[in-house]
């Protein structure tokens, strides 16, 4: 089995895909398209983070590849339509770093309140002036948390061990935890809120939420937190609603705009305004998310060629199997549930099921997956085999 990791992924990613005899190459770059096309010709996994495009021409390269593991949130550099169509497995790391946007968020919440960036600012300057008038304890204030999901729901416990009073709004039904209650919307959220935090994903929904009138409809002299997507918040109102101080501070980590590499030139419209913390997108970015992303990314891709396991893939039905004990597991894309129970009508799949300890599994839902150029009889069919 042959495992290629780019972009510098976790060290503990390799060593557990090694410790399974296969061959893992990592490299710390990403590879550009036509390096990527002819890397990825005869690899069986690929593991990549956010750099690395994964385009249908790409995929076209790929003889053997079974699984495309993304070690980060994110799976929009991955054509996933056209890994469905080649049967091709993809997954990713959804809740390693939930932890460490929530304590950002924590820190972010004491650090606005306390007016801490103004009097770090002060002193960086050599300014000695103590205030107590715009510092405020956290305890009893109300946190509105906008998207009750993973990030949101772990803040919702955090801050409630500081004495917060919590509200949410989600577009789902979610389980209320611990004292935290659901607003029955997003302006009731907003009217309450001493302090809002945005935990929603970047959809039609949610791109601009956060503008002017919502701005208008927070408390006065209340906070805004964004540690989701960029473009959840309209920067130029809310550069608007802190220079009239109808908002008293920010924190943001994420901008419609993100620069692809590190370096100076960076431009916003919120840069030097008082009280308002900005951080290039690192709410997620702690060594110890970094490490679980390795573990939990690699442990996917693991069990996926292992056993089959397709627990946690973004475009494949969810499956969680017994292991075959050195057998083989074929899985059956089907578009019609008639044509999967039917094998006659699919002599590549008898052909298939011929070869020894091949076990067949219907997956209807899944595309059919076309005839492959190269001659590997389990992939040259409408099938794609999983598990060794
Ligand atoms: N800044 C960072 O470094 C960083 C790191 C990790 C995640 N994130 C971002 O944080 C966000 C939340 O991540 P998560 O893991 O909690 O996601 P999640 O999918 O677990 O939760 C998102 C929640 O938002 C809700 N939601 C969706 N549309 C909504 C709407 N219009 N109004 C109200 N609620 C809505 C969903 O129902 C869901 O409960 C994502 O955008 C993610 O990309 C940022």
């Amino acid at each position: 089995m042959k495992v290629l990791l780019l972009e510098k992924i976790h060290p503990a990613a390799s060593r557990i895909l090694r410790a399974e005899g296969w061959s893992v190459v990592s490299e710390s770059k990403s590879f550009a398209q036509d390096d990527l096309k002819k890397a990825i010709r005869k690899i069986n996994a690929l593991g990549i983070r956010s750099k690395t495009e994964v385009t249908s021409s790409v995929l076209d390269q790929a003889e053997a590849l079974e699984c495309i593991t993304c070690f980060c949130i994110g799976s929009d550099q991955i054509d996933i339509g056209a890994c469905t169509e080649r049967g091709i497995a993809v997954f990713h790391a959804p809740y390693s770093n939930t932890r460490s946007v929530s304590e950002l968020v924590i820190g972010q919440i004491v650090m606005l309140m306390r007016g801490i960036m103004d009097a770090n600012a002060n002193m960086h300057q050599g300014i000695w002036r103590k205030f107590a008038a715009h510092a405020n304890e956290v305890r009893g204030k109300t946190l509105g948390i906008i998207g009750y999901g993973h990030i949101g729901s772990q803040v919702s416990i955090l801050a409630e061990a500081l004495g917060l009073e919590v509200i949410f709004y989600d577009i789902r039904e979610a389980l209320a935890l611990g004292n935290a209650r659901r607003a029955r919307s997003l302006k009731e959220l907003l009217g309450a809120s001493d302090i809002v935090t945005l935990h929603v994903p970047d959809t039609e929904s949610t791109r601009g939420m956060i503008g002017g009138p919502e701005m208008r409809a927070m408390k006065k002299g209340s906070f805004l937190i964004n540690t989701s997507r960029g473009k959840v918040v309209k920067l130029e109102p809310l550069k608007d609603a802190l220079l009239k101080k109808h908002l008293r501070g920010a924190a943001i980590d994420v901008f419609p705009h993100e620069p692809g590499a590190n370096g100076p030139g960076w431009e916003c419209s919120l840069r030097g305004l008082p009280n308002v913390i900005l951080t290039p997108h690192i709410a997620g970015n702690t060594k110890e998310a970094q490490r679980e992303i390795g573990l939990s990314a690699s442990e996917k891709m693991r069990k996926f060629l292992r056993k089959g396991t397709t627990t946690g893939s973004l475009n494949f039905p969810q499956l969680e199997l017994p292991p075959l004990d050195g057998r083989r597991r074929l899985y059956q894309p089907a578009t019609d549930p008639r044509d999967a129970a039917d094998y006659a009508r699919w002599p590549d799949a008898i052909h298939l099921l011929a070869l020894p300890g091949a076990v067949a599994v219907r997956l209807p839902g899944l595309g059919a997956v076309p005839r492959r150029r190269h001659s590997d009889p389990w992939r040259s069919g409408r099938a794609v085999r999983v598990g060794r």
